[in-house]
């Protein structure tokens, strides 16, 4: 029943305050600053992770509220392997308490959960439960959140490249190949461009998130730590992207992809 009420896009707007009326279809976050959020509470890093996923439980709320069509998330990158063991661990086990605490609660709100990256090159544990959550919540057509996860921008062209080069092997012709034959074999594929980076913590890098779907993104930078993230300058994210004037190389619109 719950489920049915919320198909219907935005069925809580109330609470938000001045909702604008441009939104954009798909908001992209590189949710960065958890380790130095922890590090001025004299904290270990895991606990900023933890805090992390406070602050998006709060926000994919937020964006499946308001009616936002798209969201997608950098959780884990395929550098982030290089990061201390421990710290590694920690994410991993939030990873996977994350699966079990929060499934319930986001197929009750009709949220699609997609993964993008290199899901077999995750633990089993993990792989298994982020295969559970896609195949659980396929039909839903609320939010669409997707998780990046073991994710790098340039292998996910890559990949996408030598899927061409297959078809291309199997006699097609390269020169009738578009973008969007490309964009077929992209973890993406089917999925609308972003229209809105956000990162947080100052930091101003893409950090080998989305390079290919954010070529007219309009981009934020907030200085506040991730766990910090409210749903107030969420909002103020999304009140200033809709007071952006985009023009996509001089159109007004975004270009067609051929
Ligand atoms: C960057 O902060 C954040 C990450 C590498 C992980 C993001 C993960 C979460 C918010 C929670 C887990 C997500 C899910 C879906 C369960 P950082 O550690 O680089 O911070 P720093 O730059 O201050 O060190």
């Amino acid at each position: 029943m719950q489920k049915i009420v919320s198909a219907v896009k935005g069925r809580n707007r109330s609470g938000y305050g001045e909702i604008p009326e441009k939104l954009p279809g798909h908001v992209a976050i590189i949710m960065d600053g958890n380790g130095r959020w922890a590090k001025r509470r004299g904290m270990p890093r895991a606990m900023g992770h933890q805090a992390g996923t406070e602050a998006l439980r709060s926000i994919i709320r937020m964006s499946s509220d308001i009616g936002i069509s798209y969201l997608t998330i950098y959780a884990f990158s395929t550098e982030n392997w290089m990061r201390p063991k421990d710290e590694v661990g920690a994410l991993m086990s939030l990873l996977l308490r994350y699966f079990s605490s929060e499934i319930d609660e986001l197929d009750e709100n009709n949220v699609r959960i997609r993964i993008l990256g290199d899901i077999d090159g995750l633990p089993d544990a993990q792989r298994q439960a982020v295969i559970r959550a896609m195949d659980r919540t396929r039909e839903n057509t609320g939010l669409n959140l997707s998780i990046a996860l073991n994710y790098g921008g340039r292998q996910e062209i890559l990949r996408a490249a030598k899927r061409l080069a297959e078809r291309a092997a199997a006699g097609e012709d390269p020169a009738s190949f578009g973008p969007e034959d490309l964009e077929a074999g992209l973890y993406t594929a089917g999925m609308p461009d972003v229209d809105l980076l956000i990162r947080t913590s100052g930091e101003l890098r893409l950090s080998n998130f989305l390079p290919w779907q954010t070529v007219y993104a309009e981009l934020i930078f907030d200085d506040t730590l991730w766990p910090d993230f409210t749903r107030e300058r969420y909002m103020e994210a999304l009140r200033e992207y809709a007071e952006r004037d985009r023009r996509f190389g001089g159109r007004n619109e975004p270009p067609e992809k051929v």
